[in-house]
C-alpha cells in the first residue's frame, strides 16, 4: 500500500499547492492561529507560505538561535521555513523538505517574493525517509503535520537521528491517536491522506524516537480543535477536501463536517476525539496541543 499513499499523498498535496489557499483568506489564516501562529508572525512571510496546513507551531517549541541549521520535513509553501530563517539569522540556514513537486516550487516562488531578503532559505524534493542531507550537519529538525503522513515512520526518525549534530534537537507538531482506529479506516487511502489513518499514537512516536536513538523525548497534548479546518471553505480536516468519496466509519465523520446540521456537529466531535494533534507546549491557552519535543544522544560526550 506503501506506494499507493505516497502516490496519494503527492497528487492531493500537489493540487493545494495550485489552489491559491493562503493567509489572504480568513479561514485559512484562523486555521494557523488556532494552532497557535501570531498575526505578526503571519504577516511577516509571503501570504501562500500558508495553505492552512499545519496543526501546530514548532518554531514555538524550537528554541532556534542564531547561526544555527533547521530543517523542516514536509515544508509544504514554506510557512516553517521562513519563520525560523528570520530566527537563525543570515549565519544560519533554513532547509525545506518536501516530496511534492508544486509544493517545492510554491515555496521557491513564495521565497522569490522576499527579493533577496530572505538569503538563507533552501527547498528540496525529497521523502523524509531519504534526507538529501550529510550526517551530524543539523542542529534542529522541525516538522508541522507530515510524520503521520510518512509510511516508514521508523525510517523518519532513524533519518533525523542521522543528520542531527550529537545534542541537535527535534520539535515536531503532528497528529497522534488516542485509540486505534477501526479497520476499515486505516486502509482507506482518504483517510490517510487526510491525516488520519497514517497516524500513530503518542506513545508509539516516543518509542520509536528512543529506538532511533533519542534521548530525552517530551510530549505533551496540546488539546488543540481539530475543527478548525471547518473554518476554510470545503475543508472539514488537514486537507479533507480530498474526501469527495463516500466511506464508511471514522472517515465519513470528517466530510459530514463540511455541513452545519446537528448532526455534522456531532460527528466532528467524535472524529476529534479519536485523533488528537501534536503540538506546542509553550501555547499559553488550554488549546495547546500535543507537543513532542526530542534531544539527540551526545555520544561523544560520553565518550569523553
Ligand atoms: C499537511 S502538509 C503540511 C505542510 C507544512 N508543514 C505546513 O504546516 O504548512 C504535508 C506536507 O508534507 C509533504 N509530505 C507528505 N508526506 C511526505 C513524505 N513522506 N516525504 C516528504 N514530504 C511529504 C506534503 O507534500 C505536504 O507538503
Amino acid at each position: 500500500m506503501s506506494e499507493a499513499i505516497i502516490d496519494a499523498v503527492r497528487s492531493r498535496y500537489g493540487a493545494v499547492a495550485k489552489s491559491g489557499l493562503s493567509s489572504e483568506q480568513d479561514g485559512v489564516r484562523a486555521v494557523a492561529e488556532a494552532f497557535g501562529y501570531s498575526q505578526e508572525e503571519l504577516a511577516s512571510i509571503p501570504a501562500g507560505a500558508n495553505p492552512g496546513l499545519s496543526c501546530g507551531n514548532p518554531i514555538a517549541l524550537a528554541g532556534l538561535r542564531e547561526g544555527e541549521t533547521v530543517v523542516d520535513l514536509g515544508s509544504g509553501g514554506g510557512l516553517d521555513v521562513f519563520l525560523a530563517a528570520s530566527k537563525v539569522g543570515p549565519t544560519g540556514r533554513a532547509v525545506g523538505i518536501d516530496m511534492t513537486p508544486e509544493m517545492i516550487e510554491l515555496a521557491r516562488r513564495n521565497a522569490a517574493k522576499l527579493e533577496g531578503a530572505v538569503s538563507n532559505v533552501e527547498f528540496y524534493q525529497a521523502t523524509i525517509d531519504e534526507l538529501p542531507l550529510c550526517d551530524g550537519t543539523v542542529d534542529c529538525v522541525i516538522s508541522n503535520c507530515v510524520i503521520n503522513l510518512a509510511p516508514d515512520k521508523k525510517g523518519v526518525f532513524r533519518e533525523v537521528a542521522r543528520v542531527l549534530k550529537p545534542g541537535g534537537r527535534l520539535a515536531v507538531s503532528d497528529i497522534a491517536l488516542k485509540r486505534p482506529l477501526p479497520p476499515e479506516v486505516l486502509d482507506n487511502v482518504p483517510a490517510y491522506v487526510a491525516c488520519i489513518a497514517g497516524a500513530i499514537t503518542a506513545e508509539e512516536y516516543r518509542q520509536g524516537l528512543l529506538e532511533a536513538g533519542f534521548g530525552e523525548v517530551m510530549i505533551v497534548d496540546s488539546g488543540a480543535d481539530l475543527n478548525a479546518y471547518a473554518q476554510v471553505d470545503g475543508q472539514a480536516g488537514c486537507c479533507s477536501p480530498a474526501m469527495d468519496v463516500t466511506v464508511r466509519g471514522a472517515i465519513a465523520l470528517v466530510q459530514l463536517r463540511r455541513g452545519r446540521s446537528m448532526r455534522s456537529e456531532r460527528v466532528a466531535h467524535q472524529q476529534a476525539d479519536q485523533v488528537t494533534p501534536l503540538a506546542p507546549r509553550a501555547r499559553p491557552h488550554a488549546n495547546a496541543p500535543f507537543d513532542a519535543r526530542a534531544r539527540f544522544r551526545d555520544t561523544s560526550r560520553q565518550r569523553a
